[in-house]
């Protein structure tokens, strides 16, 4: 590993920014940014200058990804409900260079919502971790070290 950390994304999209008080029986009881320092940590320790980011505008997240785009960065995304169905987020995704990995909180395919069976992410995502909690998040930047070769 070289000394200069790896710059790394992890993006939220919509409602996430509720973590620990939305329907925490779904989505647990840690915070964003609770959630925030954990990434950083973990990422540190796998060499990646983490910055995490949530938003409930999908313009914003899309300005993000084509940002990742044109500098190579990887991303780690939990577009939440975009996931299901933004065809935005599913050509931002398309242009990304670097890998993605695809996270969510709970796994969305055992959910009783069938609208959430169909994500835009995962064609062009590395990996899904789905259904692991917040631990998902350092399972998503250990898989992204390995593909970028950081760790
Ligand atoms: C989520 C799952 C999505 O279906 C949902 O819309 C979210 C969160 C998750 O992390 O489990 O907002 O992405």
């Amino acid at each position: 590993m070289s000394n200069t950390l790896q710059p790394v994304l992890v993006l939220n999209g919509p409602n996430l920014g509720r973590l620990g008080k939305r329907q925490p029986e779904i989505y647990g009881h840690t915070t964003l940014d609770e959630l925030a320092a954990m990434c950083v940590g973990w990422g540190h320790a796998l060499g990646f200058a983490v910055d995490v980011r949530q938003t409930n505008h999908e313009g914003d997240m899309v300005d993000w990804l084509n940002d990742a785009a044109d500098k190579d960065i990887p991303v780690v995304l939990n577009a939440a409900a975009w996931t299901h169905y933004s065809y935005a987020i599913y050509d931002a995704c398309a242009q990304l260079t670097a890998p993605l990995v695809e996270v969510h909180i709970s796994d969305p395919s055992q959910r009783p919502e069938v609208f959430r069976h169909t994500s835009v992410v995962t064609e062009h995502a590395v990996a899904v971790v789905a259904g692991k909690g917040i631990d998902g998040y350092q399972e998503a930047l250990s898989i992204l070290a390995r593909e970028v070769g950081a760790a």
